[in-house]
């Protein structure tokens, strides 16, 4: 079965970002761990990044018109673009979202999610781990 992780803007520099809040992994590296548990649990992962929202939005119409499961980290976006929250409204798979850090315990401008009221839940502040515990959510929500 396919899944397709997205990512937001600037996740492709994580390397550069701020270690304490990222990690220390480098995009490339995340790309890897998520490819190898998805791989794990019998998904073909299809991993993408954009700094676009037009991009991401079109990659949304994608996995709705083939009914593909979504694992997202909107980034930024997530606190403030009400047309992925749209796009996302629109997804028929299940879709999680996901956070390496935890956005409650940051800025307040990152305590608002405009997504999270379309998907069916939300992990954040685990780190890359965070993308793991949303594969696994993913194959119990798939396999009921
Ligand atoms: C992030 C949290 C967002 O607030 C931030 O803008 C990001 C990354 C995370 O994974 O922790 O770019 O989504």
């Amino acid at each position: 079965m396919k899944i397709l992780v997205l990512n937001g803007p600037n996740m492709d520099r994580l390397d550069i970002r701020d270690s304490k809040m990222y990690g220390e992994l480098s995009y490339g590296q995340l790309s890897e761990l998520i490819t190898t548990r998805a791989v794990e649990l019998g998904f073909e992962p299809d991993i993408r990044q954009s700094n676009d929202e037009a991009e991401i939005i079109g990659w949304l119409h994608e996995a709705s018109d083939s009914v593909t499961p979504v694992i997202f980290n909107a980034a930024a976006f997530t606190h403030y673009s009400y047309a992925i929250r749209d796009a996302v409204a629109m997804l028929k798979a299940p879709i999680i979202e996901v956070h390496l850090s935890n956005p409650m315990a940051r800025e307040e401008f990152r305590h608002t999610s405009v997504i999270s009221g379309v998907v069916v839940g939300s992990i954040s502040g685990f780190g890359p781990h965070s993308y793991l515990l949303a594969l696994e959510a993913m194959r119990n929500l798939l396999q009921k």
